[in-house]
């Protein structure tokens, strides 16, 4: 990655209050990275909304446009490649991307539980439901699997006593917007390294 702000592509499938928090954090020159493009693999969510608010261009590749996966896999990754990123951001985006877009850029994604607990649509309803005291959440390098990829960086949320699932989430959430924003903002102006599954801020023999 240059010296100069990171490109990043980020992916939304809902309300966006990540991609919101990356928005606002790009703001600041210091931060290193700026916002080249939001994509969706749905319309009319207010994610994209917001991408179009802070003047931001946007695409949308819908899944059921296509008659195959792999077909979909291949024009998403197009669509992204567009945008010449350095970085992919999964910020709530519902889809597993196929190898055309993860051999091609770093990825990165969010998910709302203590990896490797809790992986797929539903962390949290999962979390509260076997009944764990203490969840989280948790920035990891997207792979081919379900939330499988080499952790970045976690923290801890408490389950409090009455929490449903929309409670808990919205804690949840609040934790995960900064640790997001943290985390891209440390890759952009740091680089960093992967050995195996293991994920080290900072430049291949810095
Ligand atoms: C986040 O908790 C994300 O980890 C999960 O869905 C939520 C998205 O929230 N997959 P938002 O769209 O960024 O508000």
């Amino acid at each position: 990655m240059s010296s100069q702000a990171a490109r990043l592509v980020v992916l939304v499938s809902g309300s966006g209050t990540n991609l919101q928090a990356l928005l606002d954090a790009v703001a600041d020159e210091a931060y290193g990275a700026r916002i080249v493009a939001v994509g969706a693999d749905r319309d009319g969510i207010e994610g994209l909304a917001r991408a179009e608010r802070a003047g931001v261009p946007t695409f949308v590749e819908r899944l059921a446009d296509h008659p195959r996966r792999d077909a979909w896999d291949r024009e998403i990754a197009a669509r992204i490649a567009g945008h010449r990123p350095d970085l992919v951001v999964c910020a709530g985006f519902m889809k597993i991307l196929g190898a055309p877009t993860l051999t091609a850029f770093p990825v990165l994604n969010t998910h709302p539980a203590l990896l490797p607990s809790f992986p797929g649509a539903h962390g949290v309803r999962d979390a509260l439901a076997y009944g764990v005291r203490i969840t989280g959440c948790t920035v990891m390098l997207a792979d081919a699997g379900v939330d499988t990829g080499p952790i970045i960086a976690q923290e801890a949320v408490p389950v409090l006593d009455g929490d449903d699932e929309a409670a808990l989430h919205e804690r949840i959430k609040t934790v995960e917007r900064s640790l997001l924003v943290d985390t891209v903002g440390r890759m952009a102006r740091e680089g960093w390294t992967v050995t195996g599954r293991t994920f080290r801020f900072g430049r291949p023999g810095g």
